[in-house]
């Protein structure tokens, strides 16, 4: 009876699609994004600063991890997932959720945009880190209270 049941669980785990995963804990999907969000601007940021090389397709697959963790992204801030776990979400964001969402945008426009033209060089590198950096900023300057 134990093994069926484990069984029944393994498959529902197995079914589970990426949106009923944010349905059943959103921060902690919303901060799995922000974290490839992290490692993505920081590949950007080596090789800005000379500690990477200069790779297109490393510096283009960064974008388009940006670009598709923004697609999406407030729908993982629905109600009741203020409190809860460790989140740094700022209560603005349900206080103005379209505010928050434009701040959203400017980085999803910022992503598109450099993909439709991808980085072909080493300033191109740094002319999607200045213009997608500051998207990152603005929003945390708003909708994020960093607790260390
Ligand atoms: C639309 C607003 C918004 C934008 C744009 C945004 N962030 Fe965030 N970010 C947040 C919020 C809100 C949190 C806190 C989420 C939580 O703890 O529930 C966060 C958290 C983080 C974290 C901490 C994740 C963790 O370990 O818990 C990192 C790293 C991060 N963001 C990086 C970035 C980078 C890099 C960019 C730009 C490419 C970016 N963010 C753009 C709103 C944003």
């Amino acid at each position: 009876m134990k093994h069926l049941l484990f069984a029944g669980t393994t498959i529902a785990l197995l079914t589970a699609t990426a949106a009923s995963w944010a349905a059943m804990d959103p921060i902690a999907t919303r901060q799995a994004v922000m974290k490839d969000n992290g490692a993505a601007i920081g590949t950007l940021a080596k090789m800005a600063k000379g500690e990477m090389d200069f790779d297109a397709t490393a510096a283009n697959l960064s974008v388009r991890v940006l670009y598709s963790g923004a697609a999406g992204f407030t729908s993982l801030f629905p109600a009741g997932s203020e409190t809860g776990g460790e989140t740094e979400a700022s209560p603005k964001i349900w206080e103005d959720m379209a505010g928050f969402e434009a701040k959203n945008d400017d980085l999803l426009n910022a992503a598109a945009s450099i993909k439709a033209t991808p980085i072909a060089d080493l300033d191109g590198v740094k002319a999607a880190l200045g213009a997608l950096g500051k998207t990152c900023q603005s929003c945390h300057e708003a909708y994020r209270i960093k607790k260390n």
